[in-house]
Formats: structure tokens, C-alpha cells, sequence
């Protein structure tokens, strides 16, 4: 690529827009184009697009500056976290929250199954990872967690697994690079569902792993695209020119969002139908336990007209979900919780439709 954009003297909504173009030579093109092919001339960089693509490489070098390291894009953000998992020897021991996005929670389930150990600290417990730390493989982090919305003092935490050598995982999916940088409070992997913030139009399904630009994280990085190119989930050129393109908008979305998110849980503290919201104080996702059981939570559900009940997040739109509906979500998430993922709708609109849906607890 021949962007000149530099995260380091760039404001990062400027560096968002600059990054991942191609060169400025006479007549190029503004924009990567979508490149459909699957395998290329012999004695080039990269031989078949299994391992590579230049769609790929714009996204990944604006995704690597956004987190301070290097990226690879994936098929999913399960591909993601599947590649990371992949760090944890087959009987090591993982070290995670207790309630994760339940995606990774059947990956840790399954992890146990195949006979190796999952050690699980509630997300706020600092002083049980720093016990736990001293005999795990790998650390697993969210912050905040979903859908309790439990914050981890990332910072601490990821402190001593770096001196104890711990391989560190922080998925940064609801943070975003935006609210938080892990790699520069020593963590190893970065991983994200692309498919929600950085894509952000509920368009498209995709992934991606962010190592440090060091001698150990280039390691891993190796042992992530390794990963990649052997089990083969891939992206489709199509999905990251959609998510390149999101991702000009990211922080124009994240902030607009964030301050309706913000607004909302002040405006539900109280609310006669809300017994408890779970708000981290930052970021453009709320949980609430509404006043009543599983049934008053999916009836608000059904009522709303304009926030979509549907299981994503970081969409334009605002979503809702009781997320117990999930068979597989941990229990540890009350049976009446929704979250909800705030869109740039207009906040009056949002909160009208909310609050009228609310009623119906
Ligand atoms: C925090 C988090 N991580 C990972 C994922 C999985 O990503 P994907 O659906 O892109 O595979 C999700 C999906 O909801 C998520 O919320």
C-alpha cells in the first residue's frame, strides 16, 4: 500500500479516513479495489488467496495502525478467536471471566472437553486472575464483558501476564481500538468480530486477530496466520472492501452512539419497568434487567417499532435481545437481561420507541 497515513501524527478520526488507500500516483484509484481471484502468477509475494489478497492488505494495515500492531483480517470473528484459542496447548490451561460473548464460552466448554482446563474469575475479581495468572497458558480477556457489561482492570491484569509470560487475548470487540488499545497495556492478541463497530451496517460477517509489532508478537502473528491459511477460514475480498469502507466512519458512528448510550442509561436509571442498568460508563451498549421475568423482557422486545430485535450489535440501527433466549448463554446472565446495542438514530426516537415498549414489563 501507498498510503502516507501515519497513526502516530494523525488525529485517529483523521487517521480512520487516510489509512489503507492505495498510492497517490496520477490517476489511481481512491478506493482498493475488490480483487476476485484466486490464485496469481508464479514468483510474486503471494502465490494463491489462501494466504493473501491486496483487499485484504488495505484493511489490515488501517486495522494494524487503529491497535498499534499488525493485523490479519478473518472469516468471522469466531474465526478470530478460534485462531487465537489455537495459542493454548491442547491440555493447557486458559484463564478467562466467567461470562464471556457465549461464542467463546462453548470454544472454552470445548476446550475442557478435549481434556484441557478452563479456569474462570468473575471479570471484576483482579486479585483472582493475578492468583490464577501464575498457572495459566493463556489469559482471555473482554472488557466490558458481554452482554454484563462487567469491566476488568485490563491494565493490571495484563501487567503480570506479560511478566510471567503469560499469552495474553483480548477480545476488543465492544471497546473498540477507539476506547481501548490492549496491545499497549501488554497484551499479546487483539481480536475482534469486524462484523460489528468496525464494519458497522450490519452488512457483513468478519473477523480479525492484531499482534504487537515486536519480535514475540511477529511469533505469534506467524502462528495466527499459520492458523489462517491451513484451516481456511478466510474472507471474502467483497466483505473487508464493506468493512474498509465502514470503518471510514467509525468514529463519527462510535461517538454519536456512545453519547445516545450514555443519555439512555440515565434516562432508564429509574424507570419504573428497569430494575437494575448495566452501564460501564463509555462505549455504546447498555444492559438492563427489566422489572419483571423472561417473559416481560422478550414482551418489550416484541413491541418496539424502531430499535430491531434481532442478536447483533454495533450496527447503525439500534438492536435489542434478551440474550438468555440463547440456550448456550451463561447462566450467570439473569433470564430478564436485555442489551442494547445503540445506533446514531436520533435519541429522542430511540428512547419514545423504549420507552413506550417498556409498558409492556
Ligand atoms: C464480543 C464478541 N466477540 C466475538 C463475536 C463473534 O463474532 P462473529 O459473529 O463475527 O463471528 C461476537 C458476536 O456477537 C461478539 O459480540
Amino acid at each position: 500500500m501507498g498510503t502516507e497515513a501515519n497513526p502516530q501524527q494523525l488525529h485517529v478520526d483523521t487517521y480512520l479516513v487516510a489509512s489503507g488507500r492505495p498510492g497517490r500516483s496520477p490517476g489511481a484509484s481512491v478506493n482498493v479495489p475488490v480483487e476476485l481471484t484466486s490464485t496469481y502468477a508464479a514468483d510474486g509475494a503471494v502465490n494463491y488467496a489462501r494466504s493473501g489478497n491486496p483487499t485484504w492488505n488495505a484493511f489490515e494495515e488501517a486495522l494494524g495502525g487503529l491497535e498499534g500492531g499488525r493485523a490479519l483480517v478473518h472469516a468471522s470473528g469466531m474465526g478470530a478467536i478460534s485462531a487465537a484459542l489455537s495459542l493454548v496447548p491442547a491440555r493447557g490451561t486458559v484463564l478467562a471471566p466467567d461470562t464471556t460473548y457465549n461464542g467463546t464460552g462453548d470454544l472454552l466448554d470445548a476446550h475442557e472437553q478435549a481434556g484441557g482446563t478452563v479456569v474462570r474469575v468473575h471479570a471484576t475479581d483482579t486479585a483472582g486472575f493475578l492468583a490464577a495468572l501464575e498457572s495459566a497458558d493463556l489469559l482471555w480477556l473482554e472488557s466490558p464483558t458481554n452482554p454484563l457489561m462487567d469491566v476488568t482492570e485490563l491494565d493490571v491484569v495484563l501487567a503480570r501476564s506479560r511478566e510471567l509470560g503469560v499469552t495474553s487475548v483480548v477480545d476488543n470487540t465492544l471497546s473498540t481500538p477507539l476506547l481501548c488499545r490492549p496491545l499497549s497495556l501488554g497484551a499479546d492478541v487483539v481480536v475482534h468480530s469486524v462484523t460489528k463497530y468496525l464494519s458497522g451496517h450490519s452488512d457483513v460477517v468478519l473477523g480479525a486477530t492484531v499482534v504487537g509489532d515486536t519480535e514475540r508478537g511477529r511469533e505469534i502473528g506467524e502462528r495466527l496466520r499459520r492458523h489462517r491459511t491451513l484451516h481456511g477460514a478466510i474472507a471474502g475480498p467483497m466483505e473487508v472492501f464493506l468493512a474498509l469502507r465502514g470503518l471510514r466512519t467509525l468514529a463519527v458512528r462510535f461517538e454519536r452512539a456512545s453519547a445516545s448510550a450514555a443519555e439512555l442509561a440515565r434516562r432508564l436509571e429509574g424507570h419504573p419497568s428497569v430494575a437494575r442498568v448495566r452501564y460501564p460508563g463509555s462505549g455504546a451498549i447498555l444492559s438492563i434487567d427489566v422489572a419483571g421475568d423472561a417473559d416481560a423482557a422478550e414482551r418489550v422486545c416484541a413491541a418496539t417499532r424502531l430499535w430491531l430485535h434481532s442478536t447483533s450489535l454495533g450496527g447503525v440501527e439500534s438492536q435489542l435481545e434478551r440474550r438468555r433466549r440463547h440456550p448456550s448463554e451463561s447462566r450467570e446472565v439473569p433470564a430478564n437481561l436485555l442489551r442494547l446495542s445503540v445506533g446514531i438514530e436520533h435519541v429522542d426516537d430511540l428512547w419514545a420507541d423504549l420507552d413506550r415498549a417498556l409498558a409492556a414489563v
